[in-house]
């Protein structure tokens, strides 16, 4: 009898040893931009809030800056179990789907508001889904904002733009929108480029205010168009099978955090876009080129034959339902 309860003692040690150390998940939130940015700071507010709510179950690296995966690498990364967690822009999952390239049509939202109307209503929500069938699975939306022109040379008309080399996100719907302005386009990671702006590799790209500022482009970038003639967003996913490994309240707990953190982010991405403008335009290293209407019509008028050339892929009454949303 003794012996039993030895033995019931020593094994009831053991279970108690395991589950006091049992290690945290571990989430790597991997990404291309600085801490300062709106994703980084995102990803922070992530990566505090989890400690705060599932310090020991769950505990969150952030890689900023590229550290650990380019974002030509990281979805597949996700898919092998190498990163849990990442925000690539909208235009970056070309490779699994068609469908977001919605979001990378010129002059297609008058505005960030219309971007986050047409995000939250009913056809955005459904576009989460659309990476499903790849094993990702889309957590929600995060804002960074508008895009703008950023060249060696001024850019007042599409034809200033004729012939000259604009760095591109792996986008066809980007590719086919410099084509359209008889310029060449090329698809390059974001970690390149600095260097290729720099050494005049490139003559041009397009980002928004808080990437050319956090990124020092506009360092090496002696014009920026304020064209935002397009949106730069993220879409934070995941991997169905890490997702769905996760006990129901964790993985509900975990959801609560990321919205949290979003919302918190998009506040960030409104008054970065501002305040970096700024920052921009006092540094005296860029001179910031805004458009006349006639200017801008010209503009709309190259870009905007890409909606139909793309129309089969993304289906026009998902157009049509993003144009509504900026009434
Ligand atoms: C990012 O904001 O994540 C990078 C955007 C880019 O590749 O230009």
């Amino acid at each position: 009898m003794r012996l039993i309860s030895a033995a019931v003692a020593t094994l009831a040690l053991t279970v108690g040893a395991q589950v006091a150390t049992a290690a945290p998940v571990e989430l790597k939130f991997s990404h291309v931009v600085a801490e300062n940015t709106p994703k980084g700071q995102m990803a922070t507010k992530f990566r505090d809030l989890v400690a705060e709510r599932l310090g020991g179950k769950v505990e969150v690296k952030v890689y900023p800056n590229s550290q650990l995966f380019g974002d030509n690498k990281v979805l597949e990364a996700m898919l092998l179990g190498d990163v849990q967690m990442a925000a690539p822009s909208l235009s970056k999952f070309n490779k699994y789907t068609t469908a977001l390239q919605i979001f990378d049509l010129p002059f297609l939202f008058k505005d960030m508001a219309a971007v986050e109307k047409f995000q939250q209503g009913p056809a955005g929500q459904k576009l989460l889904g659309s990476l499903e069938k790849k094993g990702l699975v889309g957590l929600g939306y995060l804002h960074n904002g508008m895009k703008q022109l950023s060249a060696s040379d001024p850019l007042r008309v599409p034809a200033d733009a004729a012939g000259k080399k604009f760095r591109i996100m792996a986008s066809d719907v980007l590719s086919a929108q410099f084509e359209a302005l008889d310029a060449v386009p090329l698809k390059k990671p974001f970690s390149e480029v600095f260097t290729l702006l720099q050494t005049r590799a490139i003559d041009g790209q397009e980002n928004t205010w808080s990437n050319i500022y956090s990124k020092k482009f506009f360092e090496v970038q002696p014009f920026i168009t304020e064209s935002n003639h397009g949106v730069l967003d993220y879409l934070v996913v995941t991997s169905k099978e890490f997702w769905m490994g996760l006990d129901d309240s964790t993985r509900t707990e975990l959801k609560k955090a990321l919205d949290e953190a979003i919302a918190y982010g998009n506040k960030v991405a409104g008054d970065k876009a501002e305040e970096d403008k700024k920052a921009i335009a006092e540094s005296g290293r860029s001179e910031v080129l805004s458009l006349t209407d006639a200017e801008r019509q010209q503009w709309v008028e190259a870009m905007k034959p890409v909606w139909k050339q793309f129309e089969g892929e993304i289906g026009a009454d998902l157009i049509e339902a993003a144009v509504q949303s900026n009434n």
